[in-house]
């Protein structure tokens, strides 16, 4: 998921917090330049020679005229496995000539005490030296350059209090709902029960190697370490020792503690980690509407702090002691200035996290001049000694914005480090109907980001991020998740996962159709390749959808094989080979909606030269499929299934039937897991 964002029937029952979704907080009146679609129709051939007729407009005469067009082609060596049926099975399909194992679950212990993983039985506590829960972004950085012994760094999205505490006795939340647990503002939580919930969020830091039988398993190391919703992280960048950001914890506003729903990541050109802050607000309440306060700020308001006293999301400030690491999550004014309360926590939230996952002393740093938002993850473009560093960066959720970051200094391999990342340009993406788009800056005098329209300095623009992007014209987006770029052609790919709320006047050249649940991938590049320029070319790399309701960039349609719907992982191999993963929500076997042919979550490989895919993996039932990477001789693959059994409703899980039996299958409690790919005859994963 965090994918209720498919806001089908069964998701909309959830009291207050929409299980997990942004809610759409955009209201600003940017055209959404319906007018641009006809002009992109018209565009030919700007990438690979490729038909780029598509748009909603004429989406269904053309394919109907066409019929399921059939017509992808191998490159020979790229993509050389049979593609994997469409499944409704609770296990893990891999095409013919593969294996898999799996590592690291919910719970196994990886650093500290080493505490066994018990389900039901684990304290709080022991869940800190353990792997967290809900696996998303992740990365394998080798050690000493080997492809069977390195650091697998797994980020943590969120947690499920009723997986986590299913098999705890008198745990209050058993059989209700679905997937949060609403509490009453009068109530006390069990501190160890919200400790817990802490500890399972963040980011997990484990040796793992090959063993002798093949198998991959974790390895105790000085190393392995966890970061967590406690973890003392650093604020760094133009909004550090802002005002913005001071608390009763830090009142010169240099520090924070923890973070919470990191879903995608990033690895830096200097070999450290980025973990994204995405859908944050809602572990937050601020009740001051309530009380009578004033109106919401608007740093809390345009991100959808909740205004509910019984939020936020997991009720972490109605902790029984009191104590200050949980009421923290209470961003109401409760005292007489900014550093005796947490009125500005939710502003030391929304951040890029930058992790040496090889120094476990040095604290986490959140990286503010990357911007403030829903941050899905992040994606350097390969590092050109001498040159600024560029990254990516997209806001996940209905009508938000694709960001890219370009640093003041240049690259100097061996020199730079993640401190060149707290000084530069932060860029929001305009995309214009004929295949161009622009970065609009977003810095103090520029494109009218002044004190006299709202913005005092660069600190009030990065903490108000979505407010400038507004400001300046950017282009609404169809909730943007993970973005890659193809290390040979340096062309930019961004999965544009679904939008149900995208009217008929709403749509545009790069976000074309309404009611949007299958999603699309657009991909960009620029003259000389340079990644600095301010203009780029675009296309849409391939409209998801059934074979009716589908194209790809050269004007065929998907197939049986390589039909998928709502992208939301995507990496780039170093062969050019584009993994893409997808998040459809909690799919069950017993699943009716829109999304219904596309059977469970999984996993696809595509050819960037020709627009072939290919199905690759599907997985069990209620999971999405988040986070890929290979080793460097890429003969090994990490891949995470988040969330199984997520789809089963809270009247099964009080009869102890828990949804999917993912990855134990032994009547417990399922839990996310990491799982390792090989291929038989030991070759280059998806070849
Ligand atoms: Fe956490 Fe946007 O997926
Ligand atoms: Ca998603
Ligand atoms: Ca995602």
């Amino acid at each position: 998921m965090e994918d209720f964002e498919n806001d089908y029937p069964d998701h909309e029952n959830t009291p207050f917090y929409e299980h997990g979704d942004e809610p759409t907080c955009n209201t600003s009146d940017n055209a959404n330049f319906y007018e641009v679609m006809d002009a992109h129709v018209k565009r030919r051939s700007f990438l690979m020679g490729g038909l780029a007729a598509i748009s909603t407009g004429l989406f269904g005469n053309a394919l109907t005229a066409k019929g399921a067009l059939a017509v992808t082609t191998a490159t020979p060596g790229l993509l050389g496995f049979t593609p994997v049926p469409v499944s409704m099975e609770d296990r893990v399909v891999v095409p013919d000539g593969y294996s898999w194992q799996v590592l690291g679950g919910t719970g196994e212990p990886i650093t500290d005490d080493m505490p066994a993983y018990r389900p039901g039985a684990n304290t709080g506590a022991e869940q800190g030296m353990q792997v967290g829960q809900h696996h998303d972004g992740m990365h394998y950085f080798p050690i000493d350059g080997s492809s069977e012994d390195g650091l697998l760094v797994v980020n943590h999205e969120y947690i499920e209090p009723r997986f986590l505490h299913a098999e705890k006795e008198g745990y209050k939340g058993q059989g209700i709902g679905s997937r949060d647990v609403v509490y009453d503002a009068s109530e006390q939580r069990n501190d160890d029960e919200v400790l817990m919930e802490m500890n399972a969020h963040g980011i997990s830091i484990y040796r793992t190697a090959k063993q002798a039988d093949g198998n991959w398993s974790i390895i105790e190391d000085p190393l392995n370490r966890r970061i967590t919703v406690l973890t003392e992280i650093e604020i760094g960048g133009p909004v550090r020792g802002s005002g913005h950001v001071r608390t009763k914890f830090s009142p010169d506003g240099t520090m924070t503690r923890g973070t919470v729903n990191n879903c995608a990541h990033g690895v830096t050109p200097w070999n450290t980690y980025m973990a994204a802050e995405e859908n944050w607000a809602g572990y937050f309440s601020n009740t001051d509407q309530i009380d009578q306060k004033p109106d919401l700020p608007r740093e809390h308001a345009r991100y959808g702090v909740s205004t509910n006293p019984r939020s936020g999301r997991y009720g972490w400030h109605l902790a029984a002691s009191g104590a200050d690491e949980f009421v923290r999550f209470n961003a109401s004014t409760l005292g007489a200035s900014s550093t005796e309360d947490y009125r500005n926590e939710p502003n030391t939230y929304g951040w890029m996290v930058e992790i040496d996952p090889f120094n476990p002393d040095a604290a986490p740093v959140k990286r503010t001049a990357l911007g403030r938002f829903a941050h899905e993850g992040v994606v350097f473009a390969p590092a050109v000694e001498g040159a600024p560093v560029v990254c990516y960066s997209g806001d996940d959720a209905r009508f938000e914005y694709i960001y890219k970051f370009v640093s003041d200094g240049v690259y100097v391999p061996g020199e730079t480090d993640g401190s060149i990342l707290d000084s530069g340009t932060l860029y929001v993406a305009k995309f214009d109907e004929d295949g161009t788009a622009e970065w609009l800056a977003l810095e103090p005098g520029r494109n009218g980001l002044t004190p006299a329209n709202g913005f005092a300095d660069l600190a009030d623009i990065l903490v108000n991020t979505r407010l400038a992007a507004d400001f300046v014209g950017a282009t609404k987006m169809d909730r943007p998740e993970w973005g890659t770029v193809d290390p040979n052609s340096g062309e930019v790919y961004f999965t544009l996962t679904n939008n149900s709320r995208r009217t008929l006047v709403e749509v545009d050249a790069v976000n074309p159709r309404a009611q949007n649940n299958f999603g699309q991938i657009v991909r960009w590049r620029y003259q000389d390749a340079d990644q600095t320029r301010e203009n780029f070319d675009w296309d849409l790399f391939v409209i998801a959808g059934t074979p009716r309701q589908s194209a790809t960039f050269e004007g065929a349609t998907l197939n049986d094989d390589s039909m998928f719907a709502c992208p939301d992982g995507i990496w780039c191999d170093a062969d050019s080979r584009l993994w893409i993963q997808t998040d459809m929500g909690d799919i069950g076997p017993d699943y009716e909606g829109p999304l219904k042919d596309f059977g469970m979550n999984g996993m696809l490989a595509a050819n960037p030269a020709t627009g072939e895919i290919r199905r690759f993996l599907t997985g069990p039932w209620g999971q999405e499929c988040t986070g890929v990477i290979t080793t460097p001789d890429q003969r090994t693959m990490f891949v995470n299934f988040q969330h199984p059994g997520a789809h089963a409703s809270g009247e099964e899980f009080a009869a102890g039937n828990f949804g999917s039996g993912f990855p134990d299958y032994n009547g417990t409690v399922p839990r996310s897991a990491t799982i390792v790919i090989t291929k038989d005859d030991g070759g280059v994963i998806g070849a």
